[in-house]
């Protein structure tokens, strides 16, 4: 069994009349860096406020750090650092005066270690050479980076970021992710939502995918990838004669998207199912029926392509 960071059954909010988290069971393993993805609007920031005791959940249990929740919200807590909602520092503070605020409001943060907690935590996110100005003078990516920094005043066991990316640029963007995955690899496990996959999934170990309140897909990323399908694209100026003869050896032809190319050229596409014919199978029958191949290889579908399929909406682009 693995030992899981952060579990929840059966989770619900109601607002109002409205489902915005419908059912969820999550389950992130220890040690993982687990992407929490959806687009906007689909309960994840609201999970994430239930997970850290922020808000009440309608039904259902979540356990945190193997611990029921909220009952030992107090026990937890102290081992699970968070950034929900954007950075909120005082912009007219140094990033290092805002850092001893909040230790400062701590109970358990003993003063006469501030000043190594803030120093050290600046140094985790980047900002040591910042530390000293105003935080009105900083990046958003430095401003993230500080809230970052504000929830690794003490060690945690689990750190939770709710779109730690969002209207960052890809300089910023760049920055928290080495930085989550230099947190990962220190042993935290470390929770990110983001409604754009492609920001975080080069940093994920693991993934759920949230839509409309519901969870559609959950697992390792290779799990989830392994959801996909496979595809053969042959680019050839025969391409009447290579849809037939792809389908008398029993393929799924897709539709021509009706590009012919400045070279004459085609590209023509066809499902590969796990009992299709070898690949030279397939091009040795190509050529044998007068097939002139340009190109000939296989697509796989991409984790973009399987969660636009799931959440039945391609991820923003752009926010
Ligand atoms: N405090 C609230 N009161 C009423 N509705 C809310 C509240 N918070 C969130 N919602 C609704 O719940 C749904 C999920 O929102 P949210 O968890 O913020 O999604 P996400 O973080 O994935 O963008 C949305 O439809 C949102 O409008
Ligand atoms: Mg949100």
């Amino acid at each position: 069994m693995t030992e899981l960071a952060v579990e929840t059954h059966g989770l619900t909010k109601r607002f109002g009349r409205q489902l915005a988290v419908d059912d969820l069971d999550l389950a992130v393993p220890r040690g993982s860096v687990f992407g929490f993805l959806g687009p906007n609007g689909s309960g994840k920031t609201t999970t994430i406020r239930i997970i850290l005791g922020l808000a009440a959940a309608s039904a259902g249990t979540v356990q945190v750090l193997g611990h029921d929740m909220p009952g030992s919200l107090g026990t937890v807590l102290p081992r699970v650092g968070a950034l929900v909602e954007g950075p909120s520092a005082y912009p007219f503070l140094s990033g290092e005066a805002n850092l001893r605020r909040l230790d400062a409001a701590d109970r358990h943060a003993s003063p006469a270690t501030r000043s190594e907690r803030v120093a050290r935590a600046l140094e985790r996110v980047g900002l040591s050479h910042a530390g000293d100005k105003r935080v009105r003078a900083y990046s958003l990516g430095m401003k993230q980076r500080l809230g970052i920094a504000a929830a690794l005043l003490r060690p945690r066991d689990l750190l939770v970021l709710d779109e730690p990316t969002n209207g960052l640029d890809p300089q910023g963007t760049r920055e928290v992710r080495s930085l989550v995955r230099s947190l990962a690899e220190g042993g935290t496990t470390v929770v990110v939502s983001s409604h754009l996959l492609a920001e975080i999934e080069q940093i994920c170990t693991h993934a759920a995918v949230m839509r409309t309140g519901r969870l559609v897909a959950q697992g390792s990323l290779d799990e989830l990838r392994g959801l996909g399908r496979s595809r053969l694209r042959v680019l050839t100026p025969d391409p009447a004669r290579a849809r037939a003869e792809l389908a008398r050896l029993g393929l799924v032809v897709e539709d021509d998207d009706g590009v012919a190319r400045a070279d004459g050229t085609a590209t023509v596409r066809a499902a590969l199912p796990d009992e299709a014919p070898l690949l030279e199978a397939l091009a040795a029958a190509l050529v044998a029926a007068d097939v002139r191949l340009r190109g000939f290889e296989v697509e796989q579908d991409t984790l973009e392509d399987r969660f636009v399929a799931l959440t039945g909406e391609g991820f923003d682009v752009a926010q």
